[in-house]
């Protein structure tokens, strides 16, 4: 696996190896913590293109808590086991002066409800740190192809609108969720959660599970987000922030239940905030 440290060196292999030509280039921009979700992506990319450019970047103005970023995973050796074992090309780690070409900054975004609702609203400013890192990564690796795991349902809507305006030619690509045997999302904050968290973390898929199931059996769909509501409420140790109904283009904050499309979570177990969804 070759591994560039800067934008130069990813541009100077680019016209050395390639003269210029780009063949299929496929992206997995990611913030490292490689774990096999991560992996499901590079796969899926190393079977539709011919590179894979896989990014790790702890971007930080995505990060609206300070503590958050500085006890993000950073397990660099491993990401290369991981990334080169999926079928990574190259791995791209350039730092943020690098990519922000200065100081990280980033401009506030209003895409409406999808920045505004959910994630966007229980982290001030998130979303505005992933359009900006996400933007110029693309600038950067200039791709065909950009792999995004679908545990971040909010972010690929709000990356779409973005590459719609801003990287017409780029491809989103939604991958499927990763669990693992018990049913909890994977997700490099996993590894913060103690043997006891991680046990009651899996309540949480366990319910958006049992939602789905009873929406099928024709339970209404307000009634069943409620009882799992009160049921996640209720677990000692487990701090609900929201679950939800939603359409997962428009995450408009509707009192109808028509058009949901997913069940949305946020919760926080031993101080680790955790998200997952399901699809309806
Ligand atoms: O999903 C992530 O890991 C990050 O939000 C992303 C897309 C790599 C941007 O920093």
């Amino acid at each position: 696996m070759i591994i560039l440290k800067s934008t130069i060196e990813l541009n100077n292999w680019f016209i050395e190896n390639l003269n210029g030509f780009v063949e299929n280039v496929g992206f997995v921009p990611t913030m490292g913590a490689l774990h096999m979700g991560h992996a499901s992506l590079i796969e899926k990319a190393s079977k539709e293109c011919q590179i894979v450019v896989v990014s790790i970047l702890v971007n930080p103005t995505q990060f609206n808590e300070k503590a958050d970023l500085l006890s993000y995973p950073r397990t660099l050796e491993n990401d290369i086991i991981v990334a080169e074992k999926a079928g990574g090309t190259i791995l791209f780690t350039p730092s943020p002066k690098d990519i922000y070409g200065g100081t990280p900054y980033a401009e506030p975004v209003d895409y409406g409800p999808i920045t505004s609702t959910f994630e966007g609203f229980s982290r001030q400013g998130h979303f505005d740190g992933v359009v900006a890192v996400v933007d110029k990564l693309f600038l950067a690796v200039k791709p065909n192809r950009a792999y995004f795991g679908s545990k971040d349902l909010q972010q690929i809507a709000v990356v779409e609108r973005m590459s719609n305006e801003r990287h017409p030619n780029i491809k989103i690509v939604s991958c499927e969720l990763i669990r693992d045997e018990n049913g909890l999302a994977l997700s490099s904050r996993n590894i913060r959660l103690s043997y006891a968290g991680i046990i009651l973390a899996q309540n949480i898929s366990q319910e958006l599970k049992t939602v789905a199931e009873r929406v099928k059996d024709g339970v209404d769909m307000i009634d069943s987000v409620e009882i799992a509501k009160k049921k996640l409420k209720n677990l000692e140790g487990l701090e609900l922030e929201y679950i939800s109904g939603v359409n997962c283009k428009t995450f408009s904050i509707s009192p109808e239940n028509r058009g949901w499309s997913h069940i949305i979570v946020a919760a926080r177990v031993e101080g680790v905030r955790l998200i997952d969804n399901i699809e309806l």
